[in-house]
């Protein structure tokens, strides 16, 4: 993908002096006392804040923090305890500055956080003159939020426009790099593991993956569907009858391609949904009528693995079972260790996904851990994110 970097203007020397404007995603979860849970994305944003920093330019940093109302600032939306540990982290301390979209004091050597971007009226509808203004803070533009990249929104596409240069930061472009590894220009077999409760919540996503990937492993209330799409009996396991048709669809399409969805020939039941629920395992064929299925079971996962340990690529997205759940988390790991161990490049994303990484202590062997939500599954779909858009038209303009 050809975007301008950031990494390349410092290089270069073009970040002396300059007012650098970083639109980052510091958008973290909090507890009802205003502390951080989990920084992973406050950790994400420093590689390009030092690297701004050390290219000698004036910097300023801002993120959404949750969806407030635009003009009704509350003590919540602060970005506050974000600029705390932002200054931990940096070891500096982290001004933060309100009502900043008409004009910014920052100094080269400077960083100034500048509060929740999304309290600006005109934000989320991506207002070309508070756009305007928030260009003519900076000389360069540099966005780093992959979050929020599929968001068209005045801080992370109007002032994309508008600023006098646009480029991508390095998490940014860290992404479009493995995205492209991963998608663009797979080593195959390309393998696509889509685990999640609903076929309906990933329908696009497991279309669009038909197309491409050379085997589709379905896991959790998706896989039942596809079970019964296949003429299996899943008793009274969470799955959408009215979606076979496309389940099938997506069985046919990669049949036609030479491509596989590998439906499970051994499943983990209960006949209740607890974490101390007894376990059996049975074949597929054999489930019953008051069965639940909670995972995929040894045969399943065992021969899920050997295909994923053969992988040139894999895609991962989502638990193939209730992992949360010691007797039904087998499966989950099984594949979580086939990736370690595979020598395939790997892209994991999505919430469950990053929990089961941390619960296995796999993050050092995943190729790349996308700290995207809905950006990741937007790719996943296939669609062109509109900060890869703007930045590639500003790069070739
Ligand atoms: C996220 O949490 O996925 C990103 O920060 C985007 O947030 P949004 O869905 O509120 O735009």
């Amino acid at each position: 993908m050809n975007v301008l970097r950031f990494s390349d203007l410092c290089a270069q020397g073009r970040a002396l002096g300059q007012r650098v404007f970083i639109r980052a995603d510091l958008n973290v979860p909090q507890d009802a006392e205003g502390h951080i849970t989990e920084d992973t994305r406050v950790r994400a944003s420093v590689p390009c804040i030092r690297m701004a920093l050390e290219a000698g330019a004036a910097v300023m940093v801002t993120s959404h923090l949750g969806r407030p109302t635009e003009g009704e600032f509350k003590p919540s939306d602060s970005l506050a305890p974000v600029a705390r540990r932002l200054g931990e982290l940096l070891g500096r301390e982290v001004p933060l500055v309100a009502g900043w979209v008409d004009g910014v004091t920052v100094a080269p050597g400077e960083l100034v956080l500048l509060e929740n971007c999304r309290i600006n009226p005109g934000e989320k509808k991506n207002n070309p003159e508070l756009a305007r203004k928030m260009a003519a803070l900076c000389d360069i533009f540099v966005h780093d939020a992959f979050g929020t990249a599929h968001r068209a929104e005045a801080s992370t596409y109007g002032i994309a426009q508008y600023a006098p240069v646009a480029c991508a930061g390095p998490l940014l472009a860290a992404e479009i790099d493995a995205i492209s590894q991963a998608l663009a220009q797979p080593k195959r077999p390309l393998v696509a593991i889509v685990g999640g409760s609903k076929v309906s919540s990933k329908l696009t996503i497991l279309q669009a993956l038909a197309a491409n990937v050379d085997q589709l492993i379905v896991g959790g209330g998706i896989a039942n569907t596809f079970m019964l799409a296949a003429g299996l009996k899943i008793g009274k396991s969470l799955a959408e009858p009215d979606l076979l048709a496309d389940a099938r669809a997506v069985i046919e399409a990669m049949k036609a391609r030479g491509a596989e969805v590998p439906i499970p020939t051994d499943v983990v039941t209960a006949k209740a949904f607890a974490a101390d629920a007894p376990a059996t395992i049975k074949a597929a064929a054999d489930v019953a009528d008051d069965d639940l299925i909670l995972d995929i079971g040894p045969d399943t996962a065992a021969r899920l693995a050997g295909q994923l340990k053969a992988a040139g690529t894999i895609v991962w997205n989502g638990p193939v079972g209730v992992f949360e759940f010691a007797a039904f988390e087998n499966g989950t790991r099984t594949i979580a260790r086939a990736i370690a161990e595979s020598e395939a490049f790997s892209i994991a994303g999505g919430g469950d996904t990053l929990a089961a990484i941390a619960k296995y202590g796999m993050d050092q062997q995943v190729g790349y851990i996308s700290t995207g939500g809905g950006a990741f599954l937007e790719v996943l779909e296939g669609k062109t994110l509109p900060a890869f858009e703007i930045l590639q038209q500003r790069a070739a303009g």
